[in-house]
């Protein structure tokens, strides 16, 4: 998409802002494809962290992530499912704000189609013990000991799926950040219950 096509255009910044994202989808070397998830702890504090995006789809605007049910992340969004992701493209410099409402799939349709294409070694991400974030009097990676062609057994895996979730973050809010050095662009847009969509320039 040529830059002329969003730079002074607000549909081509939106265009612009779901390409980045279902570009970032597909590759494993994007930026964009690990952005930081920020949630809300229970004494009222932000939590951010990296995490994966795994799938996009611009009519819901749905954002998924794979994550374990054990972990704080979890817990935050369950109490306050209303949470922030930002994403960054260094080159040109792109920014992405996304505000959205998350919801947290556990052994369910959503999990379970997932799963079943989950190669081996990654099902193995959902076997620490104890839980994630438990302090350990030693250093450990916390998983049974794995390589890359290492498949759970049977037991492991019933272990594994119990712990395995899908998230699931509807935008409602997106808010785009161009910074080429001709001139910086700001654009905001947001989505009323209805899906009606408010579109703004906002001063950079
Ligand atoms: C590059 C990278 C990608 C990550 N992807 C994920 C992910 O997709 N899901 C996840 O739960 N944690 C992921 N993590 C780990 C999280 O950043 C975080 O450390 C962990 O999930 C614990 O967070 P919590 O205690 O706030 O739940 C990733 C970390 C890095 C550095």
């Amino acid at each position: 998409m040529h830059e002329n096509d969003f730079y002074d255009d607000l549909a081509g910044a939106l265009e612009r802002s779901w390409r980045l994202l279902e570009e970032a989808i597909g590759d494993p070397t994007s930026p964009v494809r690990t952005p930081v998830l920020i949630s809300i702890s229970t004494d009222g504090l932000a939590q951010g962290r990296t995490v994966v995006l795994r799938g996009f789809n611009r009519q819901q605007r749905q954002l998924t992530i794979y994550t374990d049910a054990r972990s704080a992340k979890v817990a935050q969004l369950r109490a306050q499912p209303a949470c922030t992701l930002v994403a960054y493209q260094p080159n040109p410099m792109m920014q992405l704000r996304l505000s959205t409402n998350a919801i947290v799939n556990h052994n369910n349709e959503i999990t379970h189609e997932a799963w079943a294409v989950m190669p081996g070694p990654n099902r193995c991400n959902y076997l620490t013990d104890p839980d994630p974030g438990s302090i350990s009097g030693q250093p450990t990676d916390g998983r049974p000991v794995i390589n890359a062609e290492s498949v759970p057994t049977n037991n492991e895996n019933k272990i594994a799926y119990s712990h395995f979730s899908v998230i699931v973050f509807t935008i409602n809010e997106l808010e785009w950040l161009y910074l080429p050095r001709r001139g910086h662009r700001r654009a905001q847009f947001i989505w009323d219950e209805a899906n009606s969509l408010q579109s703004d320039w906002l001063i950079p």
